[in-house]
């Protein structure tokens, strides 16, 4: 009886029962690069390339996500790591970590629900969220499902009077926290979404169509009212129809006139704290200072902008030497990892924030993929520090990380070498 077909059935029923039923593949992947691969098996091309994707070449996107890896550990063992306080505070607030999810816009391109779903699971872990002006919900409708931390960023568009309205709506649904992007005055060329004719609504053409049909859970989502647009904007945007980003951009986003002094003016309408997004040298870090900002998110727009830009970990250093203690410095751009946060913050930042990361949980399973990817980022930014002898975030300094040198001088200006004196042709002396 033991051998019989029967038993051995029974037998290997109750080792797969032991072994515990995972037939959510969200619960098995171990990593970030996991659940982008899930993100991406989800989604047709064009939406998958919308989250992913970055300017031209995309030289500085790989490089964000390349250079922290360049960073290396230097644990100091024997420490009592019975406790690991992960919390910090910036500004006045206190947070249970020192990370926050960066904003997103265009979130209902890669389908589900957009950013209500992740918005629901930033509440649910109490970390603060993003809300992006270019987000396909409002704000207020955002808003009404969030039971965490709100903080608002704010794209400076042509009108100063869409921008003021804007501020006062931040202020309506309670954010604490005004984020403003400084790199967007042109939007950057993203050949990948060129090539797959990105346009917002998305459109199916008789080139993405066998996608649409191949993803149908996707197309179905695409579908659902309300169209997807700018719906921040939707009583400035007149009428749904197809409108290239390219053309929506230019029209009533690019902002060739924004200076300082446009900063000022935010400041003026804003009491809380106010962070720059975008800022890549000393200089701007400096000036962001002087003209009233409370705090800086060294960030190159995930590489989705100026390509060639310096990666954001090898500009971060210079860049905190710079402020010092006198700013909050947020790191932006290339985080996949706990032990990337922990990089970031033992280099100099305050904070982290994180970006595609949670795009992509948010592609693979909408509100569940979001928290799967904080508990990947808690679980592992726990680990990086216990394993470090780095028991709260305070503690973790420049000496638990070793990175090039030259990095402290990524970022500056240098002039050129004056050329040498060159002597007067006068008599050889013997
Ligand atoms: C799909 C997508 C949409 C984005 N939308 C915005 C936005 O609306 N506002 C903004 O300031 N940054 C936006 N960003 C940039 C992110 O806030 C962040 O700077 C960038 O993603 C960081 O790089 P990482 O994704 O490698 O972490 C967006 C990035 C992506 C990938």
């Amino acid at each position: 009886m033991a051998d019989s077909p029967l038993s051995a059935a029974l037998e290997f029923a109750r080792m797969l029962a032991a072994g515990g039923f995972r037939l959510d593949p969200l619960d098995s992947a171990p990593s970030i690069e996991d659940i982008r691969r899930l993100a991406r098996r989800r989604l047709p091309t064009m939406a998958f390339d919308i989250l992913d994707g970055a300017s031209n070449h995309e030289l500085t996107a790989g490089e964000n996500v390349a250079d922290l890896r360049e960073v290396r550990f230097r644990p100091r063992w024997l420490t009592d790591i019975s406790t690991i306080d992960v919390s910090t505070a910036v500004d006045g607030q206190e947070l249970e970590r020192p990370y926050v999810l960066g904003p997103l816009g265009l979130q209902r391109m890669i389908g589900g629900e957009g950013e209500l779903g992740a918005v629901r699971a930033a509440g649910r872990a109490n970390i603060p969220f993003t809300l992006s002006t270019a987000s396909n919900w409002t704000m207020e409708e955002l808003a009404e499902q969030a039971t965490g931390p709100l903080w608002y960023q704010l794209y400076m568009y042509k009108s100063e009077r869409i921008v003021s309205n804007l501020i006062q709506r931040a202020k309506g649904i309670g954010a604490e926290v005004l984020v403003v992007t400084v790199d967007v005055p042109l939007n950057g060329k993203r050949y990948r979404d060129h090539r797959n004719g990105m346009s917002i609504p998305p459109r199916i053409t008789p080139a993405n169509a066998v996608q649409a049909v191949r993803h149908l859970n996707w197309t179905r989502a695409i579908m659902r009212p309300p169209t997807i647009g700018f719906r921040n904007l939707k009583d400035e945007v007149q009428g749904d129809n197809a409108v290239s980003h390219q053309e929506f951009v230019a029209k009533y986003l690019a902002n060739l006139t924004l200076t300082w002094e446009s900063i000022e003016d935010v400041r003026r309408q804003w009491d809380g704290p106010l962070y720059l997004k975008g800022i890549l040298t000393p200089e701007d870090a400096q000036r962001a200072r002087r003209v009233g900002a409370d705090g800086i998110y060294v960030s190159n727009h995930g590489g989705r902008q100026l390509d060639s830009s310096p990666s954001t970990i090898r500009a971060l250093p210079s860049i905190v030497d710079a402020v010092g203690e006198d700013m909050t410095v947020v790191f932006d751009g290339g985080v996949r990892t706990g032990d990337d946060i922990a990089k970031a913050i033992a280099v100099g930042a305050d904070l982290v924030s994180i970006g595609r990361a949670w795009g992509y949980g948010n592609a693979a399973a909408g509100e569940k993929g979001v928290l799967r990817v904080l508990d990947i980022l808690d679980g592992e930014l726990s680990l990086a520090m216990g394993q470090l002898g780095a028991t709260s975030v305070p503690a973790l300094d420049r000496s638990f990380v070793e990175y090039p040198e030259a990095w402290h001088g990524a970022g500056m200006h240098r002039e050129p070498e004056p050329a040498e004196a060159v002597e007067a042709p006068g008599e050889l002396t013997p």
